[in-house]
């Protein structure tokens, strides 16, 4: 298997990971709605603002995963992990975490602070995701499932609170989303 940035040439393939996936594990009108965000995330965000992994096996991509800048009035670099998907056929074999633990890694060389994500904390605390309160540090809307607003500091110190609500990129900014 083979990790790399994702190309434009890879967008159409990649739209249909995500849609196979979650018609998979939800049903096909949740697969359609995350396809059509993974869409909207690689054509509406600038490149300083995202960065897109995808997992290949025989040139064919089975994982993918996407980070985009989430904004603070205080000087923290912060990402936003989501959404991520592994090819149902490859699920259970770590590439759901090796995709991530790059990416992470990838953030912490661009001298990102902060990674953020909204999901299940049983899953995402394996890969040093921990808990964190609104009032910590604001999402960029209200939250309906808070207890899975997730952060970690990628310098290793504790997550210290940050003013204001951060702000997301547009493809994003959709309450129904959070
Ligand atoms: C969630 C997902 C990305 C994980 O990728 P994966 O390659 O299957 O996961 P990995 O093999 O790296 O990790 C497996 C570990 O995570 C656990 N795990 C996987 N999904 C989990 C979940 N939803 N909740 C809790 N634990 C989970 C497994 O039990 C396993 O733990 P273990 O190693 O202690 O046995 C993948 O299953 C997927 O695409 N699911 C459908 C889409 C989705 O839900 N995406 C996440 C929301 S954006």
């Amino acid at each position: 298997m083979k990790v790399s940035s994702y190309q434009d040439f890879e967008k159409a393939e990649i739209q249909a990971l995500y849609t196979r996936t979650f018609t998979d594990s939800e049903n096909r009108e949740e697969g359609e709605l995350i396809a059509q965000l993974v869409l909207n995330i690689m054509n509406e965000t600038d490149e300083d603002d995202i960065y897109g992994f995808v997992a290949a096996e025989n040139e064919q991509p089975i994982g993918c995963i996407f980070f985009t800048r989430l904004s603070f009035d205080s000087s923290v670099v912060a990402f936003l992990l989501s959404p991520v998907a592994v090819h149902t056929s490859y699920q259970g074999k770590g590439i759901g975490q090796t995709l991530i633990n790059y990416g992470l890694e990838q953030l912490k060389t661009n001298a990102v602070g902060l990674a953020f994500t909204y999901g299940d904390p049983n899953y995402y605390s394996q890969v040093g995701f921990q808990q964190i309160s609104e009032e910590l540090i604001q999402a960029p809307f209200n939250l309906s499932q808070p207890q899975g607003w997730l952060c970690q500091n990628l310098n290793g110190g504790a997550i210290e609170a940050q003013p204001g609500r951060s702000r997301c990129v547009k493809a994003f900014a959709d309450p129904d989303i959070w």
